[in-house]
């Protein structure tokens, strides 16, 4: 049983550590950034997983987050968030159902980026008695989901417009394709081409007489340059939180605050094991660390094993590692808690709702 004031050092391994220490810093740097530039910050839950974590950033007086899923948003309600983002396309009667339920509790936003889903939303929306908020997504370059920038976007602003039982409220534009570039300066100018686009289609709509509250977008990769276009009135990172191998080596401004604690059950010469693989740590965006010690080198996953390279001088069998994993919105997805520490003790367990679920 993990308990709120144990000690790291007792907890029993694997386990899925979040640094509050080093959360709430990133927060801090993030917050600022957006009050100095003017933007507000919408959170993405998609990487964080875990109505506790939801809770404990709404005390701290983040009140917006958005998601990729139903399953995230209903996790958001439950959790008393009430202005809930699904920033992905929500197709079907039985999601969209789901979604119009949400709108009795919560004010619910959705993107759209077909015509007939705009008709299905709406009759979703109305069989509830409820207004859904949509924005249509603007494909500015990631060649994912959207319509493109322009008047295929002004099209589908008026079907919105003209459905009863939707209010539009703007645009969304994620420019994916460039949050794990490496090189800024080639990152800062492609962000802010498809920025520029979007700046000319949002110019569009309201010159055809089509209003627009919220332009939205941006990752932990993107943020700095987004939050000094003009065109954006909201950013909605969320890896930036937890942060991982990965993005850390990109955007270093942010710390990895998510680890999972392993121990290292054997040693031969050059090389120990952990009692943590692929189970545990995502390594869809590569390696992961081993927090603190640089010169010791992951080299292998198995399912329950990670093979760790060093030079003979690092850890015994029963001495204990932090991993950083290399992507932490996988890595919370694969665990069902995690431990919330701060000063070597552990503060909160917080169980992950939607870890594993995909509706
Ligand atoms: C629609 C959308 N917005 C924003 C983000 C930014 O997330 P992150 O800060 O984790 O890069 C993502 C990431 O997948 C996304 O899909």
């Amino acid at each position: 049983m993990t308990a709120a004031g144990q000690a790291i050092a007792d907890l029993d391994t694997p386990a899925l550590l979040l640094d509050l220490d080093v959360l709430d810093r990133n927060l801090a740097l993030m917050r600022k950034e957006c009050e100095r530039s003017g933007k507000a910050l919408r959170v993405h839950f998609k990487s964080l997983k875990t109505g506790g974590l939801a809770k404990y950033l709404a005390a701290k007086g983040v009140t917006a987050f958005l998601c990729a899923k139903t399953n995230e948003a209903e996790v958001l309600v439950d959790g008393g968030i009430t202005d809930v983002f699904v920033a992905n396309q929500i197709i079907g009667p039985a999601k969209l159902a789901r979604l119009a339920r949400l709108a009795k509790r919560a004010r619910v936003r959705v993107c759209v980026d077909d015509a007939g889903n705009v008709r299905q939303m709406g009759e979703a929306a109305r069989a509830e008695g409820v207004t859904l908020e949509v924005l249509v997504e603007v494909d500015v370059g990631m060649s994912r989901c959207g319509v493109e920038p322009g008047r295929p976007t002004l099209e589908l602003a008026r079907a919105v417009v003209a459905e009863p039982g939707l209010r539009f409220v703007g645009l969304q534009a994620y420019d994916g394709q460039l949050q794990m570039l490496p090189d800024l300066n080639e990152k800062g100018q492609r962000c802010r081409a498809g920025l520029d686009q979007l700046l000319s289609t949002r110019q569009l709509l309201e010159a055809s007489g089509v209003p627009i509250e919220v332009v939205t977008g941006a990752g932990t990769g993107t943020w700095s340059f987004t939050a000094e276009h003009p065109v954006m009135t909201e950013l909605q990172p969320g890896s930036f939180l937890l942060m991982d191998a990965a993005y850390h080596a990109v955007r270093p401004e942010f710390a990895c605050s998510l680890s999972i604690l392993a121990t290292v059950v054997s040693r031969r010469p050059g090389w120990y094991v952990l009692d943590a693989g692929s189970k545990a740590i995502s390594q869809d965006f590569g390696k992961p660390l081993i927090k603190g010690h640089p010169e010791e080198k992951v080299v292998k996953l198995a399912e329950e094993h990670t093979k760790v390279e060093d030079e003979g001088g690092g850890p015994k069998v029963g001495q204990r590692r932090e991993v950083y994993p290399a992507h932490c919105c996988a890595t919370m997805n694969l665990h069902r808690r995690v431990v919330a520490v701060r000063g070597g003790a552990v503060e909160a367990v917080w169980p992950i709702e939607s870890s594993g679920r995909y509706d």
